[in-house]
């Protein structure tokens, strides 16, 4: 195979691979303090921000207003770790490249967005911290 050929061909199955050995974790960002279950509670059900209510139930206040367009949280501590949690509060898509979760590490850009969000994350690496360790303590 010549050099330019063998060069295209790494250059399709590169980013494949990657995705194989990207895993299904992610650990907690240097400088992240562990999460407050507390606080993670009180995102997880705040309707404007996290908006996670809207896809999921689980056992939050107002089971009447919760989604189900999504898995129910319920017991989501005891199906999958803290580092399986954060992986997909932080991006979803690295699983399921198609989810209807949004990415909420991603930076929101664009016209739309209010300027106090311009240029920002919806939920910052501290907010999905809280989050992962409210999850986590959802054992049943
Ligand atoms: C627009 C809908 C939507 C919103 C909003 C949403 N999710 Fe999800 N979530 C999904 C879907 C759909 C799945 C199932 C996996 C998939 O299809 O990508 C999922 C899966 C998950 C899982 C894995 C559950 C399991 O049992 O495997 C976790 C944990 C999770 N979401 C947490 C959250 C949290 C926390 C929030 C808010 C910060 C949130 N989600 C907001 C749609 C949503």
């Amino acid at each position: 195979m010549n050099a330019p050929l063998l060069a295209a061909v790494i250059g399709l199955i590169a980013p494949t691979c990657a995705l194989a050995q990207a895993g299904d974790t992610l650990a907690r960002p240097p400088g992240i303090e562990a999460g407050d279950a507390t606080e993670g509670a009180r995102l997880v059900a705040d309707r404007q921000k996290s908006l996670c209510v809207l896809c999921h139930s689980g056992p939050f206040p107002n089971p009447h207003l919760q989604g189900d367009l999504a898995p129910d949280l319920s017991g989501v501590g005891a199906r999958l770790s803290e580092d399986q949690i954060r992986l997909r509060v932080t991006d979803m898509r690295r699983l399921n490249p198609d989810s209807l979760m949004p990415t909420y590490a991603a930076l929101k850009a664009g016209e739309r967005v209010g300027a106090a969000w311009r240029g920002r994350p919806i939920l910052v690496e501290q907010e999905i911290e809280h989050i992962v360790a409210y999850l986590a303590s959802l054992k049943e």
